[in-house]
Parts: structure tokens; C-alpha cells; sequence
């Protein structure tokens, strides 16, 4: 029941009503008999929104599109994994203090290494926004060496030549019309970061279908629809795949864990979030 004792727990962002982190949230407090609230806040104003948590002793917030970098100039302290990427997805308010997280990448992580050990492979990214940025990072972290292909061959010099100043040598990028059958395959994981194929415009893909060469461990991090074409394409294939699905639940896990010190349900959540998809 909610009474005076409900710890508050948001979501910040903008737009914010398609947010399934409300739901995957609320039942997990339940399931663990939790007495927490999550609500999902459409912010214009970063600022205030997080000058809140201290006047109403909001316990913590997720954070969304687009505020993941710019929230970092109000917080106290940031993790220094989520510094290096620049980008806060989580933040607690410990004692009015606010320390910020990031949870993205270690759900990202997670997912792959439920299937493959990471260390020493050779893994693409598609894209290189804000998503790429951070599963990159946790690759590298990881030990692996990474090629990024994106659309704009500067924006992915960049991004790969501010990685190589944190692991030298182990990151590339190109253009990704430029990349070859020959090139792929000599690939172990191949995770795409470009929005291309989400609900509504389902039937539409990043990458070329063959392209995919099975010995590839696919991942896309778009959750809806579960399946992506990317996805379907790549199982047709032969590959072995990982539906976003599994990144924002985890995600959301370790945020959870965050927020109330205690193990997520995992299963519960991932249903919750699954049964809406539907
Ligand atoms: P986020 O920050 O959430 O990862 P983003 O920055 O909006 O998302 O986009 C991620 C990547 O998808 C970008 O690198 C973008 O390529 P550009 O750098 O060339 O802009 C890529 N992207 C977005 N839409 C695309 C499309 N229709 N075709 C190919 N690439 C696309």
C-alpha cells in the first residue's frame, strides 16, 4: 500500500509516456514487497527536476533521452565508468547526496556475456551515438577489440579516437556502406545502436542481410518489437541473437539494485516488460 513511509523512485525524460520502466519497476517492487513508487516525470526543466529529489527526498531517478549527458553537470559524484562515458542513465540520492550511474552499458555487457565470453573477441557496433558510446566502452572494458560502422564516417573517427585513448590500438571505425561479406566475418559479436527497424517502421533493417555470417553473436539493442527484422535476419542466418529486450531489463535490474540495495527479480520484470510488448 502506499502511505507516508513510499520511497519515490522516477524516470526522467522527454518525450516520456512510452516508458515501460514504470511497469517493469512497480512490479518488481511488489513481487519483493517493496514499499516504493515509480513514476515517469516529462521534464523541461533538468534543473529543477533534479533540484527536486533534494526538496522532496526523491530516492532516485532514471534517466532518459535526452538528458543522459547533461544531467551530469547537477549531480555531486559520478561513478567513474559513467564519467569516462559521459553519459548518466541512474542516479540515488544518498543522504542528499547525488550520485550518478550508469546502468546501460552494464546491461549491454551482461546480455552478451550470457552468451560468450568477451575477452579478446573481435565485435562491431553499428552507430555511433549515445548507445554506441556506451556499449563500446564496456567491450573495450571487457577486453575486446572493436570496429564501429556508422553513416557518418567523422562521427565514428571520432568516437573510436577518443576510445584509443583509453585502450590504444583497440578501437577502428568506417563507413558502413564500406564494409565487406570478408570484412564481417571475420567477426565474433555484431551488436547494432542505430534506431532503424523499431516500432512503427518494423520491417526496415541497419544492415544488409548478407552481410551476416552465422558464427556472429547478433544483439540489437531495440526492444520493440522484440524480434527486430536485424534480428529475424540474423537468425534465418544462423546466428545466435539477443533481443534488446534482455539489455533494458537488465538495465533496469541494476538500477534496482541501486535504488533499494536489494537482488532484482529479474524473471518478474522481464515478463512484465514482455506482456506489454505483446
Ligand atoms: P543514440 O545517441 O541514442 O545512440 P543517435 O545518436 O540518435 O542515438 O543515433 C545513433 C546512431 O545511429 C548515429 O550514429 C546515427 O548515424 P550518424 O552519426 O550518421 O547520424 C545512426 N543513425 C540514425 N539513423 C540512421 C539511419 N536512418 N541510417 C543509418 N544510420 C542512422
Amino acid at each position: 500500500m502506499i502511505d507516508s513511509k513510499t520511497k519515490l523512485i522516477g524516470v526522467i525524460g522527454k518525450p516520456i509516456e512510452h516508458s515501460m520502466s514504470p511497469p517493469m519497476h512497480n512490479a518488481a517492487f511488489l513481487k519483493n514487497s517493496l514499499n516504493y513508487v515509480y513514476l515517469a516525470f516529462g521534464v523541461e526543466d533538468l534543473g529543477g527536476a533534479i533540484k527536486s529529489m533534494l526538496a522532496l527526498n526523491i530516492r532516485g531517478y532514471n534517466v532518459t533521452i535526452p538528458y543522459k549527458t547533461e544531467v551530469i553537470a547537477y549531480l555531486d559524484q559520478i561513478e567513474p565508468v559513467a564519467k569516462k562515458i559521459g553519459a548518466v542513465n541512474t542516479i540515488v540520492n544518498e543522504n542528499n547526496i547525488l550520485k550518478g550511474y550508469n546502468t546501460d552499458y552494464i546491461g549491454a555487457i551482461e546480455a552478451l556475456e550470457e552468451k560468450i565470453k568477451i575477452k579478446d573477441k573481435k565485435a562491431i557496433v553499428l552507430g555511433a551515438g549515445g548507445a554506441s558510446r556506451a556499449i563500446c566502452f564496456g567491450l573495450l572494458n571487457k577486453g575486446a577489440e572493436v570496429l564501429i560502422l556508422n553513416r557518418s564516417v567523422e562521427k565514428g573517427m571520432l568516437l573510436a579516437g577518443e576510445l584509443n585513448q583509453h585502450w590504444k590500438s583497440k578501437a577502428s571505425s568506417m563507413s558502413i556502406n564500406e564494409a565487406t561479406v570478408q570484412l564481417i566475418k571475420g567477426y565474433d559479436i555484431l551488436v547494432n545502436t542505430i534506431p532503424v527497424g523499431m516500432y512503427p517502421k518494423t520491417d526496415q533493417t541497419p544492415f544488409k542481410k548478407d552481410f551476416l555470417a552465422k558464427n556472429l553473436l547478433v544483439m540489437d539493442i531495440i526492444y520493440n518489437p522484440i524480434q527486430t527484422q536485424f534480428l529475424k535476419d540474423a537468425k534465418n542466418t544462423g546466428c545466435r541473437i539477443i533481443s534488446g529486450l534482455e539489455m533494458f531489463v537488465n538495465q533496469g535490474a541494476a538500477s534496482f539494485e541501486l535504488f533499494t540495495g536489494k537482488k532484482p527479480p529479474k524473471d518478474i520484470m522481464k515478463k512484465t516488460v514482455k506482456d506489454l510488448l505483446r
